[in-house]
């Protein structure tokens, strides 16, 4: 179904071609003015150039042939020749009718659906999720929601670091504690125990430990370096433990994601890039892109013009050892096997923004990618703490994720049960759904690539911008709807009336709006678009609640037409929350 702004334009064409003018110049826009009009068209001013007429002259034509229009009430042509446009009450109406049929509230999907990675996630097995994981996880999720809305198909990959040294550590410590272990005997042909040597919470410790001996203990890290060497090389025990870890990881890894609601199609990591590597390798340096530079493989990925300088690619070190590069540039090598995507969208802190410049430049030039596969870097900003730093615990530590997600979920908690009106339990129930959308809103309102100050006491208030004021307004309209149903009614055969107050018209542009919103937001990978519409939305429901009477609403064919207003309102708003990984309680 068309966009509202679409059949505006439509109109306003006719309109501009009636006077014998082309229908170029016939754009319509929202308002700059809304206390003038609510929509406008500039295009009397630079039509006035072909024409070699006066743009007031051509607006003032334009307007009569207005003058009957269904669709605007009002076109009036001001100096020096805009055209101030109000939306007729009875076509906006239609209108709304018209989305309330449609799937989707008319929004139809992309006719040129794309296959699309989206790698983001990213979290490193064994070490527990921190905050600044965050980021990836929400963003990617909706990024990925937003773009399955609009038809196309998203594969979500969590893309674990599951390669490096800390794999290494993980082993040397695991000996140093338990040498008896079958997977350190070399001379062992047999098969592994299918169970892990380890739980979730004994590898949490491991890591650590390890992780802060190697920094002491020179000898030990040498050891550990020396293990991630054989485990990449192949030795059949290391693979076998690697194997354990990841499993013990993964598990734990989908139950933290699941309470952010979030999902993946893929649980690949940097490991399974590694049997594309050889012969990417061999490719490159076929081909003559790769060199020897001090003993290291590299590929010069400069161009002429650069501003700052961009370091060749990496792609193997100068003892063969293969990096953060390797994998990357040999996932792309996968990914284009597996699934030929038409794009790849990488969200990733944008500190790592020239590292995928690199990446980029270095797949495209070498010819990994395909011509047609496009390659997005979304880098997001850092989320700080109140002191404009990155976030720390109290004590000045990373903070645990879930340490984090627990401080939101108490304070929501403490708020709802000073409320009184909920038992403990649904109380702890409706503190999750709360909490999530306060994490969430908190960061997805605010453009990804800015940094932004995660601030627990703002963030779950339920009055202002905020996830818990969004969940407030839908339960508020639950509420009313089912007030209105219990008392048997059920407006079923009701349609929307024209509005018969500003707040309510406000209301219905808000919701007419929805039709094309979310494409929109996608075209732009920005989710705080999304979370600006849904603001917008609530604030003119809330006005329109404040002013009007509905439940007590005397004319039956008016009540009938608020409460279809609210359907619309409600399902519009559910589905912004759908694509942006949260959803409102029924009461709170
Ligand atoms: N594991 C990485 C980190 O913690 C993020 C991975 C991002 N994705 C990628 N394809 N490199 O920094």
């Amino acid at each position: 179904m068309e966009k509202l702004i679409e059949q505006l334009e439509k109109e306003m064409a006719g309109a501009f071609q009636a006077c014998g003018y082309d229908a170029k110049y016939a754009r319509v826009t929202l308002s700059d003015r809304p206390d003038l009009c609510e929509f406008q068209c500039n295009g009397a001013l630079t039509a006035a150039k072909e024409y070699k007429k006066a743009p007031l002259v051509i607006a003032k034509e334009v307007t009569e042939k207005l003058a009957e229009s269904e669709v605007f009430s009002c076109a009036e042509a001001v100096k020096p020749g805009f055209l101030n446009l109000h939306i007729r009450e009875s076509f906006l109406a239609g209108y709304l009718c018209h989305m309330q049929q449609e799937k989707n509230y008319g929004n139809e999907k992309t006719r040129a659906p794309k296959t699309i990675i989206i790698d983001y996630g990213g979290p490193n097995v064994a070490k527990p999720l921190h905050v600044g994981h965050l980021r990836s996880a929400v963003i990617g999720e909706s990024i990925k929601r937003m773009g399955r809305y609009v038809g196309h198909r998203m594969i979500g990959d969590v893309h674990m670091g599951d390669w490096g040294l800390q794999m290494g550590l993980i082993i040397t410590e695991l000996q140093q504690r338990r040498p008896e272990l079958i997977y350190y005997d070399d001379s062992f042909m047999g098969e592994y125990p299918r169970e892990a040597p380890f739980t979730i919470s004994e590898l949490e410790e491991i890591y650590p430990a390890a992780s802060a001996r190697s920094k002491e203990d020179a000898a030990y890290k040498e050891r550990a370096m020396q293990a991630t060497h054989e485990l990449q090389q192949g030795r059949r025990g290391y693979r076998a433990l690697l194997q354990h870890i990841l499993d013990v990881s993964v598990a734990d890894l989908k139950k933290n994601y699941e309470t952010l609601n979030v999902s993946f199609d893929l649980w690949k990591g940097e490991s399974d890039a590694q049997p594309y590597i050889p012969a990417m390798v061999k490719k490159l340096k076929e081909e003559g892109h790769a060199y020897l530079s001090d003993g290291a493989l590299v590929v010069d990925v400069r161009e002429q013009t650069d501003t700052k300088p961009v370091p060749p690619c990496m792609i193997l070190k100068s003892d063969g050892a293969s990096l953060y590069n390797t994998t990357d540039l040999a996932t792309i090598v996968q990914r284009m096997e597996g699934y030929s995507p038409n794009e790849i969208i990488y969200v990733v802190d944008k500190r790592q923004e020239l590292y995928f410049t690199q990446i980029f430049r270095c797949a495209r030039k070498t010819g990994l990618v395909g011509a047609d596969t496009r390659l997005t870097f979304l880098g997001f900003g850092t989320m700080n703490g109140k002191n404009g730093k990155p976030f720390k615990t109290r004590e000045g530590g990373v903070m645990r994720l879930s340490a984090l997600l627990q401080e939101v979920h108490e304070k929501v908690y403490q708020k709802i049960l000073e409320n009184g009106t909920m038992s403990v339990q649904q109380a702890e129930e409706t503190a999750k759904i709360i909490a999530l959308s306060a994490v969430k809103y908190g960061d997805l309102s605010n453009q990804a690539s800015k940094d932004y100050i995660f601030d627990v006491d703002r963030f779950t208030a339920f009055e202002g911008n905020t996830g818990p004021y969004l969940l407030y307004t839908v339960v508020r309209i639950k509420s009313i709807l089912n007030k209105y149903e219990q008392t048997g009614k059920n407006a079923e055969k009701g349609r929307i009336l024209p509005a018969a107050s500003p707040s309510e018209k406000e209301l219905m542009l808000e919701a007419a709006r929805f039709n094309g919103m979310i494409a929109g937001a996608f075209e732009e990978l920005a989710p705080h678009r999304v979370c600006a519409y849904l603001y917008g939305l609530a604030n003119a429901f809330n006005h329109f609640y404040h002013e009007t009477r509905i439940l007590t609403q005397e004319d039956a064919g008016r009540q009938d037409s608020y409460i279809q207003l609210l359907r619309l309102c409600k399902g519009i708003m559910e589905s912004c929350m759908e694509v942006l990984g949260f959803s409102a309680p029924d009461r709170m």
